[in-house]
């Protein structure tokens, strides 16, 4: 599936990734592919960043690697010519997360998570605070990948519903809350991602990790999917983490990747 210009339009941080989508007709695969840099150190993350270059072009850095190396080790990967996802998956009350947006804005991050469950009031201050220069672009977090129907219960979401049609509809309520608060883009599994993307209509990014190359192991993921299955479900990007860290090769395993991401374009 190709993408329009507008997904990739990202804040400053990300102008290389807008001329690349207005130069080409297909999306370069390289923007389909984030590598999850979950490391406890800022060392061993660049070394496998370095490891990667020419095969990867995104890294995104979640909560371990922030709370223990901060902006710089945005920056460092800045300063290498990556592209940067910072999923801190913010959810607070929303003049609180509003803060937080401010407080990352102009660091280099191209994209930024929130927890759409913190409601619309709360995306819309987020969406305020990011329409700074140099802000990063919002995803909303639908529901976790590693949540099935039983642990959306748990906490409190759905009853009666089949397995399948409780975190369906869950992912679905939360990306149309999204869009109302004009959120740019979606994180989901695979599973909902033809739902969303008809929710949320063509010009919405839709981030999707839990992908499972086929002989992996889903590891805490519930809702898993193979890289071909994501983009053939209408993934924008895909966001992989120890299918490529934890590799012999991550290398190696990387270009498996694309190559699976580009045959199902
Ligand atoms: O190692 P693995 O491929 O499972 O890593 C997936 C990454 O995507 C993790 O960094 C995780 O925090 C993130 N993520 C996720 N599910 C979401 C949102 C983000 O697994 N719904």
């Amino acid at each position: 599936m190709d993408i329009t210009a507008t997904q990739l339009e990202t804040g400053s941080a990300g102008t290389c990734a807008q001329d690349r989508m207005d130069r080409v007709d297909r999306v370069d695969p390289l923007d389909r592919l984030i590598v999850a840099l979950d490391f406890p150190s800022a060392e061993p993350a660049l070394e496998l960043a370095d490891r990667l270059q020419g095969v990867c072009r995104w890294f995104k850095v979640g909560m371990e690697l922030y709370c223990a190396a901060g902006n710089s080790v945005v920056a460092r990967l800045r300063e290498r010519g990556f592209e940067v996802f910072l999923d801190l998956k913010l959810h607070d009350i929303p003049n609180t997360v509003a803060g937080a947006v401010r407080s990352v804005t102009g660091v280099g991050a191209s994209l930024l998570t929130i927890h759409a469950c913190g409601g619309e009031r709360m995306m819309r201050a987020a969406v305020e605070a990011a329409s700074a220069p140099g802000a990063p672009r919002l995803l909303a977090v639908t529901v976790l990948t590693s949540m099935d129907a039983a642990e959306l219960r748990a906490v409190g979401v759905g009853d009666a519903a089949g397995a399948r049609g409780l975190v369906e509809a869950q992912v679905l309520r939360m990306a149309r809350l999204a869009v109302a608060a004009g959120i740019d883009g979606l994180v989901c599994s695979a599973e909902e991602a033809p739902a969303v993307r008809e929710a949320a209509g063509p010009a919405a990014l839709l981030v999707v990790p839990g992908i499972r190359p086929t002989g992996v192991e889903a590891g805490d993921q519930r809702r898993v999917a193979t890289p071909a299955g994501a983009i053939a479900r209408g993934a924008s990007m895909l966001v992989v983490g120890r299918p490529i860290t934890r590799a012999t090769d991550p290398a190696d395993a990387a270009a498996a990747i694309l190559a699976e991401i580009t045959s199902a374009d």
